[in-house]
C-alpha cells in the first residue's frame, strides 16, 4: 500500500486533534499535531522573554520534535501541558505568522515520510497539497469555546469562558488574514461542520470519505 497522507485543517478549537488522533488510530498510522509545534516555538519565545525579532535571530537554537510517546518536546523537554496555557495561546498566532518560523516548521513537517494524519491550518494547502483526503473543520464559535473551556478547566487551568472565546476569535482572524500560508480551505477539501456532531459521527464520516477516495 502506498503512503497515506490525510490533512485536517480548520478553525481553532474545532476538535481537529481529537478527530485526527481517532482516525490515525483507526487506520493504524501516525498522528501529528502541527499546532503543537507552533505552540512550542511560542513557548520558547515566552519563556525567554523574546520579541519576534529576537526569536527569529535565534531560531536555530529552537529544536522541536516528538518523543516515542508522540509528546511534543522543546529542546529535549516534554512540554505537552505548558503549550496549552492561555499565555501561549495568546502569543502563538503572532509567532505563526512569521515567515521564518513557518519555513522551519513546514520543512520539518514535510520530512514525515510515513503514512500520517496531520492537523493544522495549512496542511492541505501547503504542507501536503497532494494529500489523498483533506477535511476542513469548523463549528459555531460559542460551541468551540465551550468545549475548549471545559477541556482547560478539566486540566485544572484557571480560565474564563469569555477569555477562551475571545482568544479563539482573535486567532481565527489572525490565522485567516496573515500573509504567509493563511488558513483557508483547499479547493479540494471537504467541509465538516461539527457543531452538532458527536466524535463517533465525525469519525464515521471521515472513514467513509477516506474509503471513498482510496
Ligand atoms: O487551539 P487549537 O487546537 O485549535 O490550535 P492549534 O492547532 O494548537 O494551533 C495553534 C496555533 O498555531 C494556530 O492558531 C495557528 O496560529 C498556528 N498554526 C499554524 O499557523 N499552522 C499550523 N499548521 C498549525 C497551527
Amino acid at each position: 500500500m502506498s503512503t497515506i497522507q490525510i490533512a485536517i485543517d480548520g478553525h481553532s478549537s474545532t476538535g481537529k486533534s481529537t478527530l485526527a488522533r481517532a482516525l490515525a488510530s483507526h487506520l493504524g498510522i501516525l498522528y501529528l499535531d502541527s499546532g503543537a509545534m507552533y505552540r512550542a516555538v511560542a513557548l520558547y519565545a515566552n519563556e525567554n522573554k523574546l520579541s519576534d525579532a529576537e526569536l527569529i535571530a535565534q531560531l536555530d537554537r529552537v529544536k522541536v520534535d516528538f518523543d516515542s510517546k508522540n509528546e511534543i518536546r522543546l529542546n529535549g523537554r516534554v512540554v505537552e501541558s505548558e503549550i496549552r496555557s492561555m499565555e501561549v495561546s495568546s502569543r502563538v498566532s503572532g509567532i505563526a505568522k512569521l515567515p521564518a518560523v513557518r519555513k522551519k516548521l513546514v520543512e520539518l513537517q514535510q520530512m514525515v515520510t510515513q503514512s500520517v494524519v496531520m492537523d493544522g491550518r495549512d496542511i492541505g494547502t501547503v504542507v501536503f497539497p497532494q494529500a489523498i483526503l483533506k477535511l476542513f473543520m469548523t463549528a459555531k464559535p460559542e460551541v468551540r469555546a465551550k468545549r475548549r473551556f471545559e477541556e482547560l478547566v478539566q486540566q485544572g487551568k484557571q480560565v474564563s469562558y469569555q477569555e477562551v472565546l475571545e482568544n479563539l476569535r482573535s486567532r481565527d482572524f489572525e490565522d485567516e488574514n496573515r500573509e504567509t500560508d493563511p488558513l483557508k480551505m483547499a479547493t479540494d477539501a471537504i467541509l465538516l461542520d461539527n457543531t452538532e456532531m458527536t466524535l463517533e459521527q465525525q469519525l464515521r464520516e471521515a472513514i467513509a470519505l477516506f474509503e471513498a477516495k482510496s
